[in-house]
């Protein structure tokens, strides 16, 4: 008996990875190294992002590719409003040129953007174009492109805690019967499943408040490489690695 080889299988032999083993369902990545890789080129910080948009773009091709089903993107944290007001602002416009130039080819695509973080308080401009890149692609059902915008792991599991003990007060019921999946449901990524691989680039070795409940038994690949400079081949370097390691959850 053959098994019918899809395109994603085809893709996945292709690049050397074993189509036998499993590959992260979800892959989480904090893209780090943009003020660095600029200033190696004496540029402003902002090219240095405006680079990494276009690695975003790579790399959700390439995820797409090999029928990865979730990539989430560290694109702003809570934390990061204390950067000077002119790289905020950049920040908070690099969406709206993303989406502006890329949602037709994530429809052809056939990939669906997610936001998760504190939206309320993005700029009008922001928000309407994140609200609209969702609403465009919400039909799609391939890979799905979260992005972490205003996004910070405690600030998530506060909300998280506050919202399932006032949902189990208003039911009546005891705050001691609570469970991790009360909890979970009031996730911002509840639905997406936990990250299976979580990289993190530019030689840090930290995880700045990202996701830190979903990362409990995530597999962590750190590389010191400038996001502007991350490739296909090092992302499929993490994936190899991802192959042979062995993950027991905490059993044996
Ligand atoms: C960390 O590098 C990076 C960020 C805070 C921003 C990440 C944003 C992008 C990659 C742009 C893509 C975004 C969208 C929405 C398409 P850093 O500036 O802290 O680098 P450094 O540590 O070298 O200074």
């Amino acid at each position: 008996m053959f098994k019918k080889l899809f395109k994603q299988d085809e893709n996945i032999i292709n690049s050397g990875l074993s189509n036998e083993l499993p590959l992260p369902k979800h892959i989480a990545i904090i893209m780090d190294g943009n003020g660095r890789w600029a200033k190696k080129r004496f540029l402003p910080r902002v090219a240095g992002h405006r680079a990494g948009m276009d690695v975003v773009k790579k790399m959700t091709r390439y995820a797409n590719s090999l029928g990865i089903k979730v990539l989430t993107l560290y694109a702003f944290s809570t934390e990061n409003w204390k950067r000077p007001n002119d790289e905020v602002d950049f920040l908070m416009k690099l969406p709206v040129e993303f989406f502006d130039t890329f949602i037709p080819e994530l429809v052809e695509e056939n990939v669906r953007v997610n936001v998760m973080g504190y939206r309320d308080s993005l700029p009008k401009h922001t928000l309407d174009s994140v609200e609209r890149a969702i609403e465009q692609t919400k039909h799609c059902t391939g890979l799905v492109l979260n992005f972490a915008l205003n996004y910070g792991g405690r600030a998530e599991i506060l909300t998280a805690m506050k919202e399932a003990t006032a949902e189990f007060i208003k039911d009546g019921k005891e705050i001691d019967k609570l469970t991790e999946d009360d909890i979970e449901k009031h996730l911002m990524s509840y639905g997406l499943g936990d990250p299976d691989l979580l990289i993190r680039t530019s030689g840090e070795i930290r995880l700045s408040n990202f996701m830190l409940w979903q990362l409990a038994y995530s597999e962590f690949y750190f590389i010191d490489v400038h996001w502007p400079d991350f490739s296909e081949e090092n992302l499929l370097e993490a994936l190899l690695e991802y192959q042979n390691r062995s993950r027991r959850f905490g059993g044996l």
